[in-house]
């Protein structure tokens, strides 16, 4: 198993992105801490790792919130006797406006759960894992940090932000054996594409552009990158963006 002795710190667990990972990295051997904001779904996410036969508990947290994180990390080592990976994915697609339109709230909302959110979680566990020897960290950012997006202008800023927060990290932290690298999807069928795109789901045309597969990604497609960049299959690998987008970017 490719994550053996293994713990895992999951944030946005409940649901997407986390909730898969969460499974998978479980099912590959890691002992996992469901983190979500949504103390529900995370325990249903932990519940659903006890049934396939893996070892998990949830933890609320609100990521953006410094107590919060904090505590997610200590109950974590606590519970789970250390931490050795740290899969920063919880975020919100935020409210969609024009630069000029979005209000001041809007902006600090992205930025406080999509960027400083993903500051606190390696601000307390990076201590942690250099007590332990090691760790690797993931962060979610986004193909919007790489382009820009209509109507997205603190959503963009935050994910280029986690993609400097994850270059940062990843060289101030090498000389203890951490990696820190971070993922940028591109449109993966969530609750969050659902909530963006609405009832009537995304338009064809769209998903043409955003895939030269001619489909969205899954969030298992996803999980199995961050697999990859939390398991010792990748140690000369950190300070890196991850891109997968079925080919978005390239085209
Ligand atoms: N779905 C996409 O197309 C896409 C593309 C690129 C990047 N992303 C990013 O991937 C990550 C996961 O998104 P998803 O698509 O799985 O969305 P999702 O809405 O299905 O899941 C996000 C989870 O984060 C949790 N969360 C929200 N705010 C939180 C907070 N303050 N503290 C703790 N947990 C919180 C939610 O409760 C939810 O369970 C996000 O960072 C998102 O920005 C998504």
């Amino acid at each position: 198993m490719r994550l053996e002795n293994k713990v895992a710190l999951i944030t946005g667990a409940g649901s997407g992105m986390g909730r898969a990972a969460s499974m998978l990295f479980a099912r590959e051997g890691a002992k996992i801490a469901a983190a979500d904001v949504n103390e529900a779904s995370a325990a249903e996410t932990a519940q659903m790792i006890k049934a396939a036969g893996g070892s998990a508990i949830s933890i609320r947290a609100d990521v953006s919130d410094s107590e919060s994180a904090r505590s997610m990390v200590d109950e974590t080592v606590r519970a789970l006797s250390g931490i050795d990976v740290l899969y920063n994915n919880a975020g919100i697609e935020g409210e969609s406006g024009f630069t000029a339109q979005l209000s001041e709230e809007a902006f600090d909302r992205v930025i406080a759960i999509n960027l400083r959110g993903v500051w606190l979680g390696m601000k307390y566990a990076l201590p942690k894992m250099v007590e332990r020897g090691g760790g690797a960290v993931i962060n979610t950012a986004s193909v919007a940090g790489l382009v820009g997006l209509k109507g997205a202008a603190a959503y963009c800023a935050a994910k280029a932000g986690v993609i400097a927060l994850t270059r940062v990290a990843a060289i101030e932290y090498g000389r203890y054996n951490i990696r820190v690298n971070c993922i940028c999807p591109g449109v993966i069928q969530t609750a969050m594409v659902e909530r963006i795109s609405g009832p009537d789901g995304l338009r064809p045309n769209f998903i043409q552009r955003a895939s030269v597969f001619g489909r969205v990604g899954n969030a298992d497609e996803i999980a199995h990158t961050a697999l990859f960049l939390a398991s010792d299959e990748a140690p000369f690998a950190t300070g890196a963006p991850f891109i997968i987008d079925g080919g978005w970017v390239a085209s």
